[in-house]
C-alpha cells in the first residue's frame, strides 16, 4: 500500500495544494503553542509534508522514522525544493521495534498511523515517552461505519492479496497509554471519520 506510486502521488498533492485539512490542523496546533525554535520527530511522516510546514514555520529540526523505504527519496526531493533537507533526518525502520537510538523531541507526531499498526502500545508508548512538550496523534474515530468501512477495506486487501490491514485501536486505550507517559489533552477532536488528540507534557 505505502509504496512508490503512493509516495508519488502523496508529492503531488502537496505540490499543488498544499497540506489537507487534518495536517494543517496539526501545523496550526504546533504554531500555536510555540513550536518555532523546537524539535520535531515525526513517525510514518510519509512525504514529510508536515514537517517542511513546521520547519518553514520556525522549528529548527526534524525526524522521521518510516517503516517502509518507499518514500524516502520523494520526501528528500520535497525537502530540498522547500529548502529544508539539511534540517530533516530520516530513518527507515520500525519504530515500534527499533526506538532505542531514536532520540526525543520538543513536538512527536502520529499523523493517520497507529491504525497501520497492530501493537498500538508498542507504537504509541515510546512515542509519548519522546515527547519532550507536545504529541499530536490522529486515528480513526471509533464509530460502527469506520469499523464496517475498513472491515471491508481489509477484505479487500485479502482479496489482492495484500498484507495490508488496518486497525481501529480503542481510543480510551491510546488515551490510558500517553497520560501514563506524563502528558495530558489540550486538544480533542473526534470527527466523522478520524480523531485528534493533541497533548501537552504537563
Ligand atoms: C497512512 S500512512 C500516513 C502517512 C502520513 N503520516 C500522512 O498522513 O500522509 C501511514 C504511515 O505510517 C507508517 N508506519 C506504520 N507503522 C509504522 C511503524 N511501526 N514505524 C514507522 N512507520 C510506520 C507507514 O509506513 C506509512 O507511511
Amino acid at each position: 500500500v505505502f509504496n512508490e506510486k503512493r509516495s508519488a502521488a502523496d508529492a503531488r498533492n502537496y505540490r499543488r495544494k498544499g497540506l489537507d485539512v487534518d495536517s494543517r490542523r496539526i501545523v496550526d496546533f504546533l504554531v500555536a503553542r510555540g513550536i518555532g525554535g523546537g524539535t520535531l520527530l515525526e513517525i510514518g511522516g510519509g512525504v514529510g509534508a508536515i514537517q517542511i510546514e513546521l520547519l518553514r514555520a520556525g522549528a529548527v529540526r526534524a525526524e522521521n522514522v518510516e517503516i517502509v523505504p518507499a518514500y524516502e527519496a520523494v520526501a528528500r526531493d520535497l525537502a530540498s525544493e522547500n529548502g529544508v533537507a539539511d534540517r530533516i533526518t530520516r530513518r527507515v525502520g520500525d519504530f515500534a521495534v527499533d526506538h532505542a537510538d531514536v532520540p526525543g523531541a520538543d513536538a512527536v507526531i502520529l499523523h493517520r498511523v497507529v491504525c497501520c499498526y497492530p501493537d498500538m502500545a508498542g507504537l504509541v508508548h515510546p512515542a509519548a515517552d519522546r515527547a519532550g512538550r507536545w504529541l499530536v496523534l490522529t486515528f480513526p474515530a471509533a464509530r460502527w461505519w469506520i469499523r464496517a468501512g475498513l472491515r471491508v477495506m481489509n477484505g479487500i486487501q485479502v482479496l489482492i492479496h495484500s498484507s495490508y490491514c488496518a486497525y481501529v485501536h480503542d481510543p480510551a486505550a491510546i488515551d490510558a497509554i500517553v497520560r501514563s507517559s506524563g502528558v495530558r489533552p489540550t486538544v480533542s477532536r473526534r470527527g466523522f471519520i478520524g480523531e485528534l488528540l493533541a497533548l501537552e507534557r504537563v
